[in-house]
C-alpha cells in the first residue's frame, strides 16, 4: 500500500480487555493535577512541539499522523524528564514531612527551604538512560545525592550524561532487570530511597508519581486538539509511558478516547506476552534491542493494571525497522517537518507504517483512510553517537 520499504511482519495480539475503572483508580485526577501544577512551575517549562506529518499521512493513506516531539523536554532529551525528577521530589516531600512531623510543600522543597534535609537523603534508581537522567537532573536541582544503576549495554554517552548531572553511576554486568534488583537491594541495605519508574508488589508510590508527571505531556496534546484521535500507538518498555498516557487520554476524552495500540520490540515484548497470557508475564532478554529505552523484560505491575483494561492491541516490531524510521523522520517526505529522534521514539511510527502496508493487520487494528493517529516521539537524540551511526547507515551490522 505504501512505498516506505522495508515491509516487515509484525506480531499482533488482540487484547482480551478487562472492564473496570483502572485509569481513574490507579491515577486520580488529583494526582495529575498536582503533578501539572508543580512541573509547569519549574524553570524552563515549555510545551514540547506537536506536529502533523501530512505527507506521511497521505503516503500511508490515513487522515492524520500527529507526532508529539519530546526531544526538547527540559533540555533532557525525552519525556522521562517529567517523571523521575517529579517522583524524586515527591519522595523528598514524604520523607521530609515525616521527619518534620508536619507537611512540607513541594514548592518549599524546590526553592531550598529544606536544603539540609535534602542533602541528607540519597535517591537511587536503575535505568536504561532516560529515567536516570531525569532523576539525576532533579537531584541536582534539589541538592540531593543520587546513585544510578545501569546495565552492561547502556551506552557510554548516556552514562556520561548522568555523571555530568552529578550522579554516581554504577554499571553492572547483567541486564536492566538485574540493575533494578541491585538498586533495590543496595537501597535497603543503606537507608537510601528508590525512585523507580516501574512498580512491583508493595512498591507503587514513585511509579504512580512518575506516570502522573507524564500527564503534563498528555494534557499538552489534548489541549492542542479539537477532537480525539482515533488511535494512539504507544511504545512499551515497562509500560509506564503507555499507561500514563492512556489514563490521561481517558480522563480528558472519556468514551471518545482513542483506540490504544501498544508497540514493543520483538526482542523485549513483555507487555505483548502479558496480553497473550492475560496476566503480568516476564520475558528473558536474549539480545538487546536498538531501542534501548524499550529493553525491559518485566512489566510495571501498576502500568499493567491500566493497560489490561485500556489497550486493544499489542504489536511487536523487528529491529530492521528501527534505523529506517529514524532516518525517515530526519529526512521526511514532502514538506513534513524534519525531526531528530532517538531509537525508542520511532516504535509507534514504525508499527503504523508497517500496519498500513498490511491490509489484514490494518483491518484488525481498525485503521483506514479516516484514521487520525497519535504518536509519541518519546525522545530526541539522547545519544549522538548512535544517531550519527544510524544516519550514516552504519546500523546494518
Ligand atoms: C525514550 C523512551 N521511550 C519510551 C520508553 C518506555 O517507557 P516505559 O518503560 O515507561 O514503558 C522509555 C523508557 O525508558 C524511553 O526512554
Amino acid at each position: 500500500m505504501n512505498n516506505l520499504l522495508p515491509a516487515a511482519a509484525l506480531g499482533h495480539v488482540a487484547a482480551n480487555r478487562k472492564t473496570g475503572d483502572a485509569a481513574f483508580r490507579v491515577l486520580l485526577e488529583h494526582d495529575f493535577a498536582t503533578a501539572r501544577a508543580e512541573i509547569t512551575a519549574w524553570d524552563g517549562y515549555a510545551p514540547t512541539p506537536f506536529v502533523t506529518l501530512a505527507a506521511l499521512a497521505k503516503e500511508i493513506e490515513v487522515t492524520e499522523v500527529l507526532y508529539k516531539d519530546e526531544g526538547p523536554r527540559f533540555g533532557l532529551g525525552s519525556f522521562k524528564a517529567l517523571g523521575g525528577s517529579y517522583a524524586g521530589l515527591r519522595v523528598l516531600q514524604r520523607e521530609i514531612s515525616k521527619r518534620l512531623g508536619h507537611p512540607a510543600s513541594l514548592a518549599d522543597i524546590r526553592t531550598g527551604k529544606y536544603a539540609d534535609a535534602c542533602a541528607a537523603i540519597t535517591l537511587v534508581s536503575a535505568t536504561d538512560g532516560n529515567h536516570g537522567r531525569s532523576l539525576a537532573w532533579g537531584c541536582k536541582r534539589f541538592g540531593v545525592p543520587c546513585r544510578i544503576y545501569i546495565h552492561a549495554e547502556v551506552s557510554q554517552g548516556r552514562a556520561l550524561a548522568m555523571q555530568d548531572l552529578g550522579a554516581e553511576v554504577i554499571r553492572i554486568e547483567g541486564d536492566y532487570d538485574a540493575s533494578v534488583v541491585l538498586a533495590k537491594t543496595e537501597a535497603q541495605d543503606n537507608g537510601w530511597f528508590v525512585v523507580s519508574d516501574t512498580s512491583w508488589p508493595g512498591y507503587s508510590l514513585p511509579p504512580r508519581d512518575v506516570m502522573s508527571g507524564y500527564g503534563v505531556m498528555t494534557q499538552e496534546i489534548c489541549e492542542a486538539l479539537e477532537q480525539a484521535p482515533t488511535h494512539v500507538f504507544l511504545q512499551g518498555g515497562v509500560g509506564g509511558l503507555a499507561a500514563g498516557v492512556v489514563a490521561g487520554l481517558r480522563h480528558y476524552w472519556g468514551d471518545a478516547a482513542p483506540r490504544v495500540v501498544i508497540v514493543e520490540p520483538a526482542l523485549a515484548a513483555c507487555l505483548f506476552e502479558s496480553a497473550k497470557a492475560g496476566a503480568v508475564t516476564n520475558v528473558a532478554i536474549a539480545r538487546e534491542t536498538l531501542m534501548a529505552g524499550l529493553s525491559c523484560g518485566a512489566p510495571s505491575a501498576l502500568a499493567w493494571e491500566i493497560l489490561a483494561e485500556e489497550a486493544s492491541d499489542f504489536l511487536t516490531i523487528p529491529e530492521a525497522l528501527v534505523a529506517p524510521r529514524v532516518r525517515l523522520l530526519a529526512t521526511p517526505l514532502g514538506s513534513d517537518v524534519a525531526i531528530e529522534a532517538g531509537e525508542s521514539a520511532i516504535a509507534g511510527l514504525a508499527a503504523l507504517i508497517a500496519a498500513r502496508a498490511d491490509r489484514d493487520l490494518s483491518d484488525k487494528l481498525g485503521l483506514d483512510a479516516q484514521s487520525r493517529v497519535l504518536l509519541i516521539g518519546s525522545e530526541g537524540v539522547t545519544d549522538a553517537a548512535i544517531f550519527n551511526m544510524i544516519m550514516e547507515g552504519r546500523d546494518a551490522a
